[in-house]
């Protein structure tokens, strides 16, 4: 194998050569024309001209090579007390069968499918069976208020959405389907049937000649893979904007499978036979990436668990999965790790549980703070490794790849660009100058984007241009701030727009003002993240009173609080509204919202020169004081 150098400097020397050897893992149908298409600028296509399906790259070639009988998905569930266990022929099965099933309801190559289901096995064999058949699938988190499902619907317009009839939350049972009916009401665009999985745990009822129960549905007949092109779109997955209305990222199905199986032995270090865990949900990329698509695709076992790090039935829940499952390296959030440190500081039930399979830990979604990875490091006695991706890229943009072995690990750096990414640093007041080691800039990748990297948003090329490549012509901007030490090490500090991230789940904070303005009381509205010891951040939102409303505070922050909850949905984790009398402005009108969540957040800073009253700033303080902010202060008090 080449030493990561040698594969990194190939990948940005010689792009076509490095994917094209690097494809010979994938199954095709018929070759590619041309590995990459750099003709239409600043659109690439990767692997145009070649054939192939991404459901049979994962489940069916794996069977053909006699991997039949290898677990390829263990579904544990503490929620419901059950582990079940699908080797690669049932899976194969199953997909296939649901696959027919989506097809007699009339669902064919190209037609968008949204999946709104839980942590269950039927989520995965829903999306393998629309990559069966050609149809592309869109799959919406579950804790997404009907509204935001809706607003999918309109932009993917589904002709079928696949639901489960609830989701389980600890001591709470979420009736999926009136969302799912609610949000079917609310958008403009109808599907034509719904498919519904009945759990025990509640029963839904259904819409005659629209909704079909999925025990049916998967009853069909076997289907064999539909030969779709490279290029064709396998999923839609949105994400969070800088407005109320989220992105359509659009993935295909070539350059993604290559990529993504390449990931899995070099980034992770796992071989085919491995069991790999990435504790997600399906609903965000880390579930699509690396419980359903990677793993699969690298003849792995991949473990579906409907749990939360703690309360699950305590904070020993990872390490008896990785016990039980004989997990080789398991993927997460630091948020779980904070949660688990928090309920168990000392690490006192990890000495209940044989460790003796588990190599490496893997740390992505948000910053990785070095507590966190201190602690982890210190229990575990293994390698805790942060990397650095996003919902667009589909897969890691800075790891320390342990399948080439293993580099120094800084804290609070995700290591070294992963081959196939050119990232620099940009300066954002003048695009034309990067910045030199240590200083801190807008995060750039050169473009094009290696395989499996979004080659457009859904039916919106301007969108896709405009939210990420008109600024830093000739780059893909990620959004994210931070710099490049002097040993090419990368350091991901901020966003450079209003995306947060609350228990490693991306929101924004301008769809969070949108509810809180269209509130009838409120004039003006500003929300931020600020500095949480559990979440990482959690929305803070400060609002304005239109003159005249004299009605309780209290009153209004609750309407507020369950407004956001009603409109964007309970994982936006918006619990904190505070009604201040003005909000510090520039001159020109510009609400200070970085001074505001430095003093939140206990940060020294800077009035600006440009404040129309800085007086604002000292009202700011003592509302957030009275809050309970900044939460230094909440703990030492
Ligand atoms: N369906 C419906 N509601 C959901 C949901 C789902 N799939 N997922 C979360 N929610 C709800 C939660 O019940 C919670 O509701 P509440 O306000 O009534 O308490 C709310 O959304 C916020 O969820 P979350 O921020 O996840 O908080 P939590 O207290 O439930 O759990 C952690 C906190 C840290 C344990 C949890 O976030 C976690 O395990 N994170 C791991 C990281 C992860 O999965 N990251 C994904 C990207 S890698
Ligand atoms: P998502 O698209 O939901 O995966 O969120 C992607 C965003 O999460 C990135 O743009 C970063 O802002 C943040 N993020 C993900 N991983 C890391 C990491 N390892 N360190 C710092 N920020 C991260």
């Amino acid at each position: 194998m080449a030493s990561y150098e040698e594969d990194y400097r190939s990948s940005l020397e010689d792009p076509e050569g490095f994917w094209g050897d690097v494809a010979a893992e994938i199954s095709w149908e018929k070759p590619w024309r041309k590995v990459l298409n750099d003709s239409n600028p600043p659109f690439y296509r990767w692997f145009e001209g070649a054939e192939m399906n991404t459901c049979y790259n994962c489940l069916d070639r794996h069977v053909e090579v006699g991997r039949g009988d290898q677990d390829a998905l263990i579904y544990d569930s503490p929620m419901t007390g059950q582990i079940k266990k699908f080797t690669y022929s049932e899976l194969t099965d199953l997909v296939a069968r649901f696959a027919g099933g989506l097809a007699k309801l009339g669902i064919k190559k190209g037609d968008r499918v949204i999946i709104y289901m839980p942590m269950v096995p039927e989520a995965a064999i829903a999306m393998l069976a629309c990559a069966r058949i050609g149809a592309i699938h869109s799959v919406v988190f579950g804790g997404f208020a009907p509204k935001e499902l809706a607003t999918r619907i309109d932009d993917a317009k589904p002709v079928s959405i696949i639901a489960g009839s609830c989701g389980l939350e600890p001591g709470r049972i979420i009736e999926y389907k009136p969302l799912l009916d609610e949000a079917i009401e609310i958008a403009g665009h109808k599907p034509v049937t719904c498919v519904v999985l009945q759990r025990p745990e509640c029963e839904a009822s259904m819409i005659e000649g629209r909704d079909h129960d999925w025990q049916d549905v998967a009853a069909a007949d076997p289907t064999p893979c539909v030969t779709v092109a490279a290029t064709d779109p396998l999923y839609i997955l949105y994400t969070s904007g800088t407005t109320g209305i989220p992105k359509g990222v659009v993935r295909d199905n070539g350059g993604h499978a290559v990529a993504l199986k390449w990931s899995m032995k070099h980034v992770y270090g796992v071989d085919p036979g491995d069991v790999f865990w990435a504790a997600s949900d399906v609903g965000w990329v880390v579930g699509h990436s690396y419980i359903v698509y990677a793993p699969l695709l690298h003849g792995c076992t991949s473990i579906l668990f409907e749990g939360k790090p703690v309360g699950t039935p305590n904070a020993g829940t990872f390490w008896r999965v990785i016990q039980d499952h004989k997990v080789r390296a398991l993927f997460t959030a630091p948020t779980a790790f904070r949660a688990i440190k928090q309920q168990d500081p000392e690490g006192k039930l990890l000495a209940d549980y044989d460790f003796s399979n588990f190599e490496t830990l893997f740390l992505a979604g948000e910053r990785a703070d070095p507590d966190t990875i201190i602690w982890a490091q210190q229990k575990l006695d293994r390698p805790v490794l942060d990397h650095w991706w996003q919902t667009e890229t589909g897969w890691p943009m800075g790891a320390n790849c342990v399948g080439y072995g293993m580099k120094p690990v800084k804290l609070g750096s995700p290591t070294l660009p992963v081959a196939g990414y050119d990232i620099r640093v940009i300066d954002e007041h003048d695009p034309s100058h990067e910045m030199a080691a240590g200083e801190i800039g807008a995060i750039a990748v050169k473009l094009p984007l290696p395989p499996g990297g979004l080659p457009t948003l859904w039916e919106n090329d301007d969108g896709y241009i405009k939210s990420y490549l008109a600024d830093i012509p000739g780059f893909y901007k990620t959004g994210d701030a931070g710099f490049i030490d002097e040993d090419g090490y990368l350091f991901i500090m901020a966003r450079t727009d209003d995306i947060i991230n609350v228990a490693g789940h991306r929101l924004s904070t301008g769809g969070m003002e949108e509810v809180l303005a269209s509130h009838e009381n409120v004039a003006e509205c500003a929300v931020m993240g600020v500095k949480d010891e559990l979440k990482g951040q959690v929305p803070v939102g400060f609002v304005v009173l239109s003159a005249g409303v004299n009605r309780p505070a209290g009153d209004i922050q609750k309407e507020l609080v369950a407004l956001v909850r009603q409109k964007i949905g309970p994982v936006a984790a918006f619990k904190v509204a505070l009604i201040v009398k003005r909000l510090p402005k520039t001159r020109s009108g510009k609400i200070l919202r970085g001074v505001m969540r430095k003093i939140a957040d206990g940060e020294p800073f800077k009035t600006p020169a440009t404040i129309d009253d800085p007086e604002i700033l000292n009202e700011i303080a003592e509302v957030l004081a009275s809050a309970g902010y900044p939460e230094e202060e909440k703990k030492d008090a």
